[in-house]
């Protein structure tokens, strides 16, 4: 039976007919406790659901939906390595990237965590070798800037994490740069101002076979041959490693085995910043922040794992968007960090949620006549409140936020900076406050207009850390992981795939032909009107 025709989910439907009445002004009216109430704490994060349209009814319920779907036998098999991903028949083993060497996980006779610990161990060596001016350029200099070259999973997690993170490590800095746009725009503007003889490059890929990144790969080594005038096998030696989990690939481009670094196959691309994917993490931070990452996300899994529904943080996470998308018919997500170090944290969340949870099919093969995954987007908060809050504050549009905050950021800093972080928080507070209460002035007020009006009852969740170590940092994005994986549970879709994405990739490779001036006369009028305008702009007769 469909999810949506079972009694935890009718149960909710039911609830939701008065739920949907009452404004969250009105809620807060009634319990004046409703922080306590809905707030949950662990030693590193506070989640504060109080300002969700529920209350412990909403709770009551979820929780029944929760175990009707068998939440907790689909947690074990994750963590297990059952095969989740049905259809590309493999485990989704994250977890495993971030488990201790002390807790082995056999799956299919072979222990994974060891397999993850080498791999960890080969990268910890280049690291080293790369901090210590032991890898050295074509012509002996060390290597100053280290330029990662990957898409989508390969390229968003280590960025992010290399934006938002310091490390203590006390080697040679390294700068590192993200080069992904297929277009090679950005590679093309980062080369200018860097000096091939001391640049590294990773290829950073899963499948090695991403035409993004092989593009950009490809133009960078052409860089690398024409600056050094050196044969392109000792380019390949000293100024490329690759990040795969497909070393023959890796290796017929040229890379040498000493230079890759591996994962596997049940590592989800967007899954994969903790295991070698990670090198520039590691680069910038240090091997011991890097560490410290996973440790801090290996404690969520711990949690995860372990602890009942009602206090479980990822999954009040996922019931609340749950609630609020098919319940409340909310299908826009806001993430709002008021930290400029998480500014790419909403695009990560982007490919994260919408490429895990962005089916319209179940496990059965059936399409789903509920929805799934809202539309997610984000900014920083502050800078968000000068763009788009205006239409969470009075559009049409009902939208869900998180607000993410440091509680506790520049203590060892100067007082301007503290003053800074200060004014960060309060307008944090100021503005999910509003979202949700609105404005308090009387509907029969006639000194006010309805275009001064905030009618208030936007839903948002606030979490909070101290300061964003490796650690906490590790631990707030394994919290977003889960969330996905719970919210695919109830849905009862697989979020490990990402087929969606295929054809497009198809049909671009297709449409190659027409740039030699065959316009391929079976496609559309508008593509075949658009490409002939483009072949007429560049010059090229079209053989048509
Ligand atoms: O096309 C989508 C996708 O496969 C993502 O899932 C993945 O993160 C990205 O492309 C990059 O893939 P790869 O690491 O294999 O180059």
């Amino acid at each position: 039976m469909s999810v949506d025709k079972t009694p935890a989910w009718q149960a909710l439907a039911k609830h939701a007919e008065t739920q949907k009445k009452e404004h969250l002004a009105e809620l807060f009216r009634q319990d004046p406790n409703r922080f306590e109430n809905y707030s949950y704490q662990t030693d590193t994060f506070l989640l504060d659901l109080s300002k969700q349209r529920i209350t412990s009814e909403t709770l009551e319920l979820l929780g029944d939906l929760a175990e009707q779907q068998q939440l907790g036998k689909w947690i074990d098999k994750l963590v297990n390595g059952a095969t989740v991903n049905h259809s590309e028949q493999r485990a989704a083993l994250h977890t495993a990237l971030r488990q201790p060497l002390d807790k082995p996980l056999l799956v299919d006779g072979q222990d994974v965590v060891f397999d993850v610990h080498s791999s960890l161990l080969k990268m910890e060596l280049l690291v080293a070798q790369i901090h210590n001016a032991q890898w050295r350029g074509y012509s002996g200099k060390p290597i100053t800037d280290v330029v990662n070259i990957g898409v989508g999973g390969s390229n968003l997690g280590p960025l992010m994490a290399c934006e938002a993170l310091s490390g203590d490590t006390h080697a040679r800095e390294i700068s590192v740069h993200f080069v992904s746009s297929m277009d090679g725009s950005e590679l093309s503007t980062l080369l200018g101002g860097l000096d091939a003889a001391s640049t590294l490059f990773i290829i950073a890929s899963k499948s090695f076979s991403t035409i993004d990144t092989l593009a950009n790969a490809k133009t960078a080594r052409e860089w690398l041959v024409t600056a050094s005038k050196k044969p392109v096998e000792l380019i390949n030696q000293h100024h490329f490693i690759a990040v795969t989990a497909s070393p023959e690939k890796a290796m017929k481009w040229g890379v040498p085995d000493r230079n890759q670094l591996l994962f596997w196959d049940w590592v989800g691309g967007r899954y994969s910043l903790w295991s070698t994917i990670g090198l520039p993490i590691a680069l910038k931070i240090g091997m011991a922040g890097f560490q410290a990452m996973l440790k801090g996300a290996h404690d969520m899994d711990v949690h995860f794992r372990e602890s009942p529904f009602k206090e479980n943080l990822p999954v009040l996470l996922a019931l609340m968007g749950v609630w609020n998308i098919n319940f409340l018919n909310i299908h826009a997500h806001a993430v709002l960090p008021y930290d400029g170090r998480l500014a790419t944290l909403p695009g990560y969340l982007e490919q994260l949620e919408m490429e895990s949870n962005g089916k319209n099919v179940n496990h059965a093969g059936e399409r789903v006549a509920y929805n799934t995954c809202p539309i997610l987007w984000g900014e920083i908060g502050s800078n968000a409140q000068h763009a788009f809050y205006q239409l969470l504050h009075q559009g049409t549009e009902p939208v869900m936020s998180d607000f993410i905050a440091s509680s506790q950021r520049y203590q060892k800093q100067g007082d301007e900076l503290k003053e800074q972080h200060k004014l960060s928080l309060v307008n944090c507070l100021a503005q999910s406050r509003l979202l949700a209460l609105g404005d308090a002035v009387q509907d029969d007020d006639e000194n006010t207009p309805y275009f001064k009006r905030y009618f208030g009852n936007q839903p948002s969740t606030t979490i909070l850390f101290d300061e964003l170590t490796p650690e906490v940092f590790g631990g707030l994005i394994a919290l977003y992981e889960h969330k996905v994986y719970v919210q695919s549970v109830i849905w009862e879709i697989n979020p490990f795939d990402q087929w969606g994405v295929e054809l497009g990739k198809q049909m671009a490779t297709s449409l190659l032909p027409g740039f030699e001036g065959t316009v391929d006369e079976t496609v559309d009028a508008s593509t075949k009107g658009l490409l002939k305008y483009i072949l007429r702009k560049q010059g090229i007769r079209d053989e048509n």
